[in-house]
């Protein structure tokens, strides 16, 4: 297969679909990632977002990533993953340093110090920071910095948002990938990279809420002033609608599964009279004949769980105290926002706008039509994440590689993947 180093991988490990994205730089330049190939399978061995069984979870990756590959006619080897399941925390640190140089310009090398610092925390045993985000920077009293290398200062603060993870689940993620022959380039919280494909930057300044409604779990990631305030994971997603059809219904998962997808609705108020008297026929466990039911019924069942399922974010969010700064609202992605009547129910819930995000038309190019779909959006993000990193290490001619990076890669490395912010 062709192999030529411009072709960038989005590879995420779900709990219910691998999917991989395989993209170039586009011609029409502005950091538009041209799609070229595009690959998925049913992910097998993950529970919760993380891998419990190594063997299976490889076997999905490897029909992933070869579809992937068979379609772009290009080879996959260095992959940008996404960091997923429900142990995962994020929160808030802070720190000041002195300004180090005797003339007080500020270095990347004070920038680091500083991150450093604020990262300086006790983690309880088999925790480890996967992610240090900066969210500003502030200059003696200067505040809302993005970037304040080349300013002149005696102290530099930093706010940072951290998120930890527990270190056997990104190393069994990282081995799983190895033993699929590919090489893990960088990780990044799920959420993140879902949001890298589907918000705008006036989103991201003026405050949204990303949410990612995976299938057992649902990622939460708020913007505000341009950088992420706060992040959550629930282990809450689509296969708890899916089991309590089974459950209701008395019904084979399989079966709920496609009823839930064909006819399911989280909002019986977004159905019309005609469409809740609809019949629904369910196939019954074992040999008795099949049932016919209404939609309502189907409704009655999902719609209690939606609304459990978004509480929690909106609980999460408020508590945070960002619920009333989220001016651009909130943004349901992954599988399972494609619910009928989640947007709806969602607005009741947060009372705020809601839309669903895809991979956003002015970021892709190539085979756009194919990822038009929420459950693209991590996928084709982490691929973005991937094309952004290494357009700035081809600039700068630094090669900042590795999941198990040095720290010394950390400063260049967010750059690199989160330009906007700085
Ligand atoms: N058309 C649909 N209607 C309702 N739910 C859907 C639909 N398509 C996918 N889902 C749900 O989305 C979830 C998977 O979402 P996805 O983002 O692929 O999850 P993960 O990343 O956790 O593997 C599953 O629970 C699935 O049932
Ligand atoms: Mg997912």
């Amino acid at each position: 297969m062709a192999k030529h180093g411009a072709h960038t991988v989005g590879l995420s490990i779900g709990t219910s679909r691998v999917t991989c994205i395989i993209g170039e730089p586009s011609d029409a330049g502005g950091g538009v990632l041209d799609v070229v190939g595009v690959g998925e399978a049913e992910a097998r061995g993950l529970r919760k977002g993380v891998i419990v069984k190594p063997v299976e979870a490889v076997e999905s990756i490897r029909h992933a990533v070869e579809a992937a590959e068979r379609m772009s006619g290009l080879e996959a080897e260095d992959v940008t993953i996404n960091l997923a399941g429900s142990h995962i925390m994020g929160f808030n640190g802070q720190a000041i340093v002195a300004v180090s140089g005797r003339d007080h310009e500020i270095t990347s090398e004070d920038v680091r110090r500083a991150i450093d610092s604020a990262c300086a925390i006790q983690l309880p045993a088999g925790r480890e920071i996967v992610d240090r985000l900066p969210q500003e920077f502030i200059v003696d009293d200067q505040d809302g910095i993005n970037d304040p290398v080349g300013m002149i200062g005696a102290r530099l603060a930093v706010k940072v948002h951290i998120v930890t993870s527990p270190v056997t689940a990104r190393q069994n993620a990282i081995n799983a990938v190895n033993r699929s022959g590919l090489i893990v380039a960088d990780m990044v919280l799920e959420q993140l990279a879902a949001a890298e494909a589907t918000l705008t930057e006036e989103d991201k300044e003026f405050g949204a809420a990303l949410v990612d409604i995976g299938a057992e779990t649902t990622g939460l990631v708020i913007y505000q002033r341009g950088a992420v305030q706060h992040t959550a994971v629930f282990g809450l997603g689509g296969s708890h609608f899916t089991n309590d059809i089974a459950f209701g219904l008395r019904t084979p998962i399989p079966e709920a599964e496609r009823i839930k997808r064909a006819s399911g609705c989280a909002y019986s108020q977004s159905l019309s009279e005609m469409e809740r008297g609809e019949p629904v026929e369910v196939p019954a466990v074992g040999r008795t004949q099949p049932r016919q039911l209404s939609r309502q019924i189907l409704c009655d069942i999902l719609q209690p769980r939606a609304e459990e399922v978004l509480m929690h974010v909106a609980d999460e969010i408020r508590e945070a105290g960002w619920e009333r700064q989220l001016s651009s609202g909130v943004v349901l992605t992954g599988g399972g926002a494609l619910l009928g009547g989640m947007t709806e129910i969602a607005e009741q819930v947060f009372d705020a706008p809601v839309r669903l995000g895809y991979p956003e038309r002015d970021r892709f190019g190539g085979l756009i039509e194919d990822i038009q779909s929420t459950a693209w959006s991590a996928a084709a993000g982490l691929a973005l994440v991937a094309q952004r990193a290494q357009m700035v290490e081809a600039r700068s001619g630094a090669r900042v590689r590795g999941a198990s990076g040095s720290l010394s890669a950390f400063v260049s490395k967010f750059r690199n993947r989160f330009s906007s912010i700085f």
